[in-house]
């Protein structure tokens, strides 16, 4: 049976992505909506060969742990078979190619672990402000969780030069504290992969949808995980059936991810 939320009511917001919408000249009337390009445009950007060579890049740049050692070994084995011809995604390749499009000027995650996500995002926007949250489980997927100093120190050794806070804690509560505390700021990218249970997910898709900018991007990982089948239908019913995103959703290998831009 799966779990059932309110999807989140949004409050009308002024806050927009500039690198993906169009503001006309002052004295010229807005006929359409601002936002330029959606989950087409950026998708088409994401499964490509170039992309996944980027995170290969990426990854080599990193302190090694088993995950991103097997990565690597991924990448380089479906880039030699495939070729041009490989669409791959996942949440590496979809922050890599929103941030680049987007230019976040700020980004919150959910669920950091090494850093491994948040650097996707670093490489391409440098001074992006950042709010990060994880309580650090040790023992996360059997690999240790270093926590926050490692991350930074993950960061400023691929160039990051920006702000990033470190919110720790269970973010069911520290999410609504941030927010109760920071009441009107909205982001230009959010990132949800913390929390895998189906309730805990769809509990932070709920509390970080309302936060999210017009031409912004939500990113959420894992919705093709053999162990997590549950998070497809939380992305299906809270998200990709919803008509003010447009969403890319990719299933096809890997642990699958889904993103969706903010249309109105
Ligand atoms: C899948 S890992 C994140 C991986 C990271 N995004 C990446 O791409 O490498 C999930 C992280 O979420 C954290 N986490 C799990 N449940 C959480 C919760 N309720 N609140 C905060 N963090 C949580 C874990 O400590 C772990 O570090």
């Amino acid at each position: 049976m799966p779990v059932t939320l309110p999807r989140p009511i949004y409050k009308p917001t002024q806050s927009l992505v500039p690198g993906i919408c169009h503001t006309p000249p002052a004295g010229q009337a807005a006929w359409y909506p601002p936002v330029m390009a959606g989950a087409d445009t950026l998708g088409a950007k994401v499964a490509r060969a170039e992309t996944i060579l980027q995170a290969l890049v990426l990854m080599q740049r990193l302190t090694p742990d088993a995950y991103t050692t097997y990565l690597k070994d991924f990448y380089s084995h479906g880039l030699e078979k495939f070729e041009a011809h490989w669409r791959y995604a996942d949440i590496v390749t979809v922050l890599l190619c929103l941030s680049e499009a987007l230019q976040p000027r700020n980004y919150l995650e959910v669920g950091v672990r090494r850093g491994r996500s948040a650097a996707a995002v670093a490489v391409k926007a440098p001074r992006c402000t950042m709010a990060l949250f994880d309580m650090w489980q040790t023992n996360y997927a059997g690999m240790e969780n270093p926590g926050a100093e490692f991350v930074k120190s993950e960061l400023r050794s691929i160039g990051y030069q920006g702000q990033a806070a470190f919110i720790d804690g269970n973010s069911h509560e520290t999410l609504p504290a941030f927010f109760a505390q920071n009441p009107d700021m909205m982001f230009d990218i959010i990132t949800v992969d913390g929390d895998h249970s189906e309730l805990g997910a769809a509990q932070d898709i709920c509390d970080v949808l309302p936060r999210l900018a017009i031409g912004g991007a939500l990113v959420f990982d894992d919705i093709a995980h053999p162990f997590h089948p549950e998070l497809n239908g939380v992305w299906k019913t809270l998200v990709e059936s919803d008509d003010r995103f447009s969403t890319f959703s990719y299933r096809e290998a890997g642990y699958g991810v889904g993103f969706a831009i903010r249309k109105h």
